[in-house]
């Protein structure tokens, strides 16, 4: 039998696109494309990286360009490019320069990698992954969007923290838009099994929540010139991981709904499963009447955005 390395391109080589091409090349996930405009960058990052293959002992080529040729046949594409915000910008104020380039790039990958899975990153999320499904006409299989695996992990660090105890024993989701709507999920957190109901007061959950809901911003404030990119890098290439390896992993993804929730024909970050075929279920929480207008209020805020996002051209 010939086996064939998996191969992930990696479209934006900016911080958050360096960072996945990292993770993914040091998880042997396959071999690794780093796409950017900007060609000197993809090209001089992508040999730093594989250059560190030696000391660090991965087998994974790793190929910086500025052609989409480049990434013919890839198995999955994570799509970065964009602005990031700025201190005092909210995520839905790269709209139009964002939609513009997530726009260009899903034009390459459709002539290019037609089969491929994509994962968008760029933000505003939930927006621009309706861009990019729009643009490449993908099922909703193979197009969904990373943030809540981000939010989540926020909010599994802080309970962590909180409890002082592994992280590993986290168990948590939160659901909802990219944005300040989002709707962490207290009441189905666990840490070892034991509700988090039990572990922490109230007053110390509502903390937690609030802070996850600020978590992009906490660190767009604190860098000044950027947003996160080590957590959102991660959990892009996790979701990566569940479909080259066909792992059915839980995971929240902002995916394509078609009636879930009540929601149709938009991204919103729900649980799915993630496997060999790409997002294979999602699944419909039970809710309590708080969560579900929590999560009603993120789909309008969504909506809100992607009205916006029909009014311009790009
Ligand atoms: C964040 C950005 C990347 O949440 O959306 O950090």
């Amino acid at each position: 039998m010939v086996h064939k390395r998996k191969k992930i391109s990696v479209i934006g080589a900016g911080f958050v696109g360096a960072t996945c091409a990292h993770w993914a090349a040091a998880k042997e996930l396959g071999d690794v494309i780093l796409l950017d405009v900007n060609e000197g960058v993809a090209k001089g990052k992508a040999l730093d990286l594989y250059e560190a293959s030696p000391v660090e002992s991965f087998d994974s080529r790793v190929i910086g360009t500025s052609d989409y040729k480049d990434t013919v046949d890839s198995d999955i594409v994570i799509i970065t490019a964009g602005i990031p915000r700025k201190p005092g910008m909210s995520r839905d104020d790269l709209l139009v320069t964002n939609a513009k380039i997530v726009k260009e790039v899903c034009q390459g990958i459709k002539q290019y990698a037609p089969n491929s899975v994509v994962i968008v990153v760029s933000n505003p999320l939930d927006a621009m992954a309706y861009v990019a499904k729009q643009v490449l006409g993908f099922p909703r299989e193979r197009i969904f969007g990373m943030a809540g695996v981000l939010d989540t992990a926020r909010f599994s660090s802080f309970v962590a923290e909180a409890c002082n105890v592994s992280v590993r024993d986290v168990s948590a989701f939160v659901l909802g838009g990219h944005g300040d709507t989002m709707v962490p999920m207290p009441r189905h957190c666990s840490v070892g099994g034991v509700p988090l109901t039990e572990m922490l007061d109230k007053t110390t959950i509502d903390k937690i929540v609030e802070r996850t809901r600020n978590g992009g911003a906490e660190i767009v404030g604190l860098l000044k010139t950027g947003s996160a990119f080590y957590a959102p890098a991660a959990s892009a290439v996790q979701m990566a991981e569940a479909v080259l390896r066909d792992q059915k992993r839980i995971l929240p993804c902002a995916a394509f709904l078609q009636g879930e929730y009540g929601a149709k024909d938009i991204f919103v970050g729900v649980l799915c499963k993630l496997g060999g075929a790409g997002l294979e279920k999602v699944i419909e929480v039970k809710l309590n009447e708080e969560e579900r207008k929590g999560l009603d209020h993120s789909i309008s805020a969504v909506q809100e955005l992607l009205s916006a996002l029909k009014k311009i051209e790009f």
